[in-house]
């Protein structure tokens, strides 16, 4: 098993978490999934909607992104690539991971997993793991990255991210 690799930048407004969401998904293809932890409120949702609408406006398109709090999962598609937006918190099991077809979205699409603590040992081991850390500031968050799969170092260069701990 490659080694974890650590990275992190701080964001510190919503409008920085809207950059980096919108610098990342041009690179991002089917089959990447990043796995978006932190606490209630944190951006997860905010970073999601960023990534997504910016994958859209690429392609001239354009819609409405809605937390998937209640539905789960939302998709959309931008001509390129499957875009999965899950917000797992009310999960209640692995039976509901079945029945949203998540386990076939990670291979064939761009998942963007919230509260992704509800997949266990589940999770994709090539996954992305972003974590969104409030900080004393008002507005800013620490925003924690982490991998094994090599992929990510190139999808992650240039992006300003400082070695980690
Ligand atoms: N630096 C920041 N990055 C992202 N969001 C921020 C930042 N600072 C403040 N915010 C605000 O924090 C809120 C984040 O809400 P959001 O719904 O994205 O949280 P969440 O992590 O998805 O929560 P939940 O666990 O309930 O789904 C938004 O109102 C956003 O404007
Ligand atoms: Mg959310």
């Amino acid at each position: 098993m490659p080694e974890l690799t650590h990275l992190q930048t701080p964001l510190a407004s919503p409008e920085a978490t809207t950059r980096l969401a919108q610098r990342l998904a041009p690179r991002l293809v089917a089959g990447d999934c990043i796995l978006l932890q932190g606490p209630i409120g944190a951006g997860k949702s905010h970073f999601a909607r960023a990534l997504i609408e910016a994958r859209l406006a690429a392609q001239g398109l354009s819609e409405e992104v809605p937390s998937p709090t209640f539905t789960l999962v939302q998709t959309y598609g931008d001509g390129l690539a499957e875009i999965w937006h899950a917000d797992l918190y009310r999960l209640n099991g692995p039976a509901d991971i079945d029945e949203l077809g998540l386990w076939e979205a990670f291979d064939s699409a761009i998942c963007l997993v919230e509260w992704p603590d509800r997949l266990g040992a589940y999770a994709p081991q090539n996954a992305l793991s972003l974590e969104l850390a409030p900080t004393a500031k008002p507005g800013e968050r620490m925003a924690r990255l982490s991998y094994c799969a090599p992929v990510w170092h190139d999808r992650l260069k240039g992006l300003g991210l400082q070695d980690g701990d």
